[in-house]
């Protein structure tokens, strides 16, 4: 990172699912979103109280967890929330000083520092409370590419295994579809909220102010919403915090969200990769469902994004949304919510150039929400 976190925030380590059955979860993002199990935890590795998967694609890892009895925190989420992110996981220099430095800033503390270990070696794992029951883990340790510093925990931790303490390697190759990396993950809060999780994500994690959305950049009829982008020092984390706004009529889709998730939550992951059109064929092939837009959205495309390397046609084929900054241009699409509650989505992007978020696609794209949230009967 170009700038010292002050927590010492390295990456998104990994990104933990809570589902109600992550045997057949993780058939769908293997099958449909080109994932490889990767590792493996559960009975038979003597984890008496969960089964997890790993998944893994390039650089980005999905852990998926099932509780195996109902007094399993997971089960009270699950009961909840219905499927849902539960933890976005950094791997931190020192997990103390990330856990300690963020109680410190005001942090409510969920897991202290603790041990994890098993034959491969060991890690330093703490956890904290963000929106609504989603939660942050900070990992440390030395996986032979990165050093540690010699101070604090960091020293001693070595992990040697494909994943974490307790997962065995269990290989199950998928067909990757080019998916490499996440760009960055939205969480909706409650009305009112935005302002109080921006903070946090400034005071306690040393993030900053990277842009702003009010209602007069995304208002529909229904959908207004107002989002401000954080992100730590070297923009490798960006985490946009999205609130409903009063609309002149019907249910903001954040509203929506909040109202199935019954709470605050992640909204949507976006997932970045390096040729959107290739790799959105092949998800539509393995039957991912993405949101469309009208027709008349290629026709106005000329005139508002200029010059691009695709040729509009193969885009609208595949409904994939352009939109440009001052520094180049941005290829995106959105899936639907890929579980029966409205709630969590996907977003598939590629960036030429462009730090944004597709504000000039957020007319089209809610139009279309709106068209699916009528026929849910949530408008
Ligand atoms: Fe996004």
């Amino acid at each position: 990172m170009s700038e010292k976190n002050p927590l010492g925030l390295k990456k998104i380590h990994h990104v933990e699912f809570y589902v109600g059955n992550a045997k057949q979860a993780e058939f769908y993002y293997r099958k449909a979103f080109g994932f490889s199990q990767a590792a493996y935890s559960g009975l038979e590795t003597g984890n008496r109280e969960t089964t997890s998967y790993l998944l893994r694609q390039n650089r980005v890892n999905f852990v998926l967890t099932t509780p195996l009895n109902p007094d399993h925190p997971a089960a009270e989420h699950i009961k909840q929330h219905g499927d849902g992110v539960r933890d976005i996981a950094f791997q931190v220099e020192d997990a103390d000083h990330a856990f300690n430095e963020a109680v410190k800033r005001g942090a409510t503390a969920i897991i202290e520092p603790r041990d994890l270990s098993d034959d491969n070696g060991r890690v330093r794992h703490a956890a904290i409370a963000t929106y609504g029951d989603t939660i942050h883990s900070f990992y440390s340790y030395s996986d032979g590419k990165v050093s540690t510093n010699g101070n604090g925990s960091g020293a001693g931790y070595e992990y040697k295994g494909t994943f974490l303490p307790g997962f065995v390697p269990q290989e199950i190759a998928g067909e990757e579809v080019g998916i490499q990396l996440v760009d960055h993950i939205v969480g909706n809060v409650e009305l009112g909220k935005m302002n109080f999780w921006c903070d946090f994500y400034r005071d306690v994690l040393g993030f900053f102010r990277y842009i702003t959305f009010d209602d007069k950049d995304i208002s529909t009829e229904y959908s207004a919403l107002m989002s401000i982008v954080m992100s730590d020092g070297g923009h490798n984390i960006k985490f946009p915090i999205n609130e409903p706004a009063e609309s002149k009529k019907g249910k903001s889709q954040i509203q929506e969200y909040i109202d199935f998730y019954r709470s605050a939550g992640a909204q949507h992951i976006a997932l970045l990769c390096k040729d959107i059109r290739q790799t959105v064929t092949k998800l539509q092939e393995n039957g991912v469902e993405f949101l469309t837009v009208p027709d008349t959205y290629y026709e106005e495309m000329p005139d508002r994004v200029g010059d691009i390397d695709e040729d509009i046609p193969s885009l609208k084929k595949l409904g994939i949304l352009v939109d440009r900054d001052e520094e180049g241009y941005l290829l995106q699409i959105f899936t639907k919510p890929v579980e029966d509650r409205p709630t969590v989505f996907y977003e598939i992007l590629q960036r030429k150039g462009c730090k944004g978020f597709g504000k000039g696609n957020f007319k089209a794209l809610f139009v279309s929400i709106e068209e699916e949230q009528r026929r849910r009967g949530n408008l």
